[in-house]
């Protein structure tokens, strides 16, 4: 169990950053798209699903996570109890999963778009997505639930 739970948290700490090295590009793309009246093609449309397929991924490292931690740390009683864990459970859980809800949300829209409408949602959805992730990662600098950058 120690040794899957901690596999499970280096692959999810370490796609953290590859979900934020494509936020930011897919939002560099939609910016420059959006602002400087640009055509829509199939790069951007080709970064906007790698974007959504690495957020899926950390959902399943994310839920066999939760599994795994609650299961580890002795059920959801202890858990819940302790304010950090319950961080991971509640906040950190549930407001990840709100992000990858938008950006999926989002990615439906911007295929229902008119041609001249793709990149300004592109840009709102993804940028809110992205900003929910930003302040739901568990930074360092954090009191109490703070984690590594890497490992
Ligand atoms: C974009 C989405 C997400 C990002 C960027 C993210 C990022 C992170 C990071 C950086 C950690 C700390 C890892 C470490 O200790 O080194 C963490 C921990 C954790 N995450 Fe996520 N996460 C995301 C989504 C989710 C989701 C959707 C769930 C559950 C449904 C989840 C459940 C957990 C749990 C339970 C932990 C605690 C792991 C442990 O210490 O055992 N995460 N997450």
């Amino acid at each position: 169990m120690d040794a899957l739970h901690s596999i499970l948290v280096d692959l999810h700490s370490i796609n953290r950053w590859i979900i934020l090295i494509f936020g930011l590009y897919v939002l560099f793309v939609a910016a420059r798209g959006w602002f400087g009246q640009r055509a829509w093609n199939e790069s951007a449309r080709k970064f906007s699903k790698y974007f959504l397929i690495v957020l899926d991924i950390q959902l399943l490292l994310g839920l066999t996570l939760y599994v795994v931690f609650v299961t580890k740390q002795g059920g959801f009683e202890y858990v819940f109890g302790n304010p950090a864990s319950r961080f991971f459970l509640m906040e950190h859980s549930v407001m990840m999963a709100l992000a990858i809800i938008v950006a999926h949300a989002g990615s439906h829209l911007i295929k229902m778009a008119w041609p001249d409408d793709k990149f300004k949602r592109m840009f709102i959805f993804y940028g809110a997505a992205s900003l929910l992730i930003l302040v739901s990662i568990p930074w360092p600098f954090m009191p109490g639930f703070g984690r590594p950058l890497l490992f």
